[in-house]
């Protein structure tokens, strides 16, 4: 029996509850018997190799798909971006941000929105005219604007370039500050796990096989004292040896595309 609970998330310890959940295609279980707690405000990232079973679960959360059986509860308030940005090519910035949306002062809403993510210079443009890390923005304006109590990224950086990224994960610090979500993102950058979350999680044969607190003190960046030892032993665990981090070596095992840029600092 499966069984999908919407709460209130301002009224319980842990919004995201997961018991026993099943997923699965035909004979595949992509999930198996998965448990997972998310407490209020929390940044945890899901690691996991190619076909683990990642996006099926944020799916799941976010109400996309179903499950086979278990109980999941979820926070009625929440929101998904993904790796490509999914806007409305037809509709202008501020119009994508609050599509399907019925709520008051809507055109205030997103231009509020898309000035905290940067682009109040942008809301008469249309997707086709925007660079990848403005559409992004974009979409993440498009979660903000639904206030989440559960913002749910599924590989949302994969496709910038690496001095992108490293401004994204700021405005996701610092987004992540000032509305206090619980985050689940999705990432295959080991470096970019350590760097944002608190908690990271390994997806194997659709279970949580590992899981880390990452104790590190912000602002982050992978020079500081226990970072390498974290990564090497996430690594170790997605069966990638780790080495010492030369620029070559870090670009194969974790897909931080500039290794040039190490310092990483938000807050
Ligand atoms: N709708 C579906 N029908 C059949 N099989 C599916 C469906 N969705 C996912 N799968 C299968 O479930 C498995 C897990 O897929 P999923 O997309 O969740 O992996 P992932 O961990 O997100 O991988 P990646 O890191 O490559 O994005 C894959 O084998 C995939 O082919
Ligand atoms: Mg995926």
């Amino acid at each position: 029996m499966s069984s999908i609970d919407l709460v209130d998330a301002a009224k319980t310890a842990h919004p995201v509850q997961l018991r026993n959940v099943v997923r699965q295609f035909g004979e595949q279980r992509v999930i198996d018997g998965l448990d997972l707690d998310i407490a209020p405000g929390e940044f945890v990232a899901l690691l996991g190799a190619s076909g683990s079973g990642k996006t099926t679960l944020l799916r799941s959360l976010a109400g996309l798909d179903s499950i086979d059986s278990g109980q999941l509860r979820v926070p009625k308030a929440r929101a998904a971006v993904f790796q490509e940005p999914r806007l409305m090519p037809w509709k202008r910035a501020w119009k994508n941000v609050i599509l399907g949306l019925r709520i008051p002062n809507a055109r205030a809403r997103a231009v509020q929105a898309l000035t905290e993510v940067g682009l109040a210079h942008r809301l008469e443009a249309y997707p086709a005219t925007l660079s990848g890390g403005e559409a992004q923005r974009v979409a993440l304006a498009r979660g903000l604007v639904r206030e989440p109590k559960l913002l749910l990224l599924d590989e949302p950086f994969a496709a910038l370039d690496a001095l992108t990224r490293i401004r994204m994960h700021r405005l996701i610090i610092d987004l992540w500050r000032k509305h206090t979500p619980a985050v689940l993102l999705v990432t295959h950058d080991v470096d970019e796990a350590i760097l944002l979350a608190d908690r990271v999680i390994v997806l194997a044969n659709g279970k949580i096989a590992e899981q880390l607190n990452i104790d590190l003190p912000r602002a982050r960046d992978t020079g500081q004292e226990g970072f390498q030892e974290i990564r090497a032993r996430l690594l170790s665990l997605l069966g990638v040896e780790a080495v010492e981090p030369t620029p070559q070596a870090t670009s194969a095992a974790s897909q931080s595309s500039n290794n040039s840029i190490r310092r990483f600092a938000h807050g």
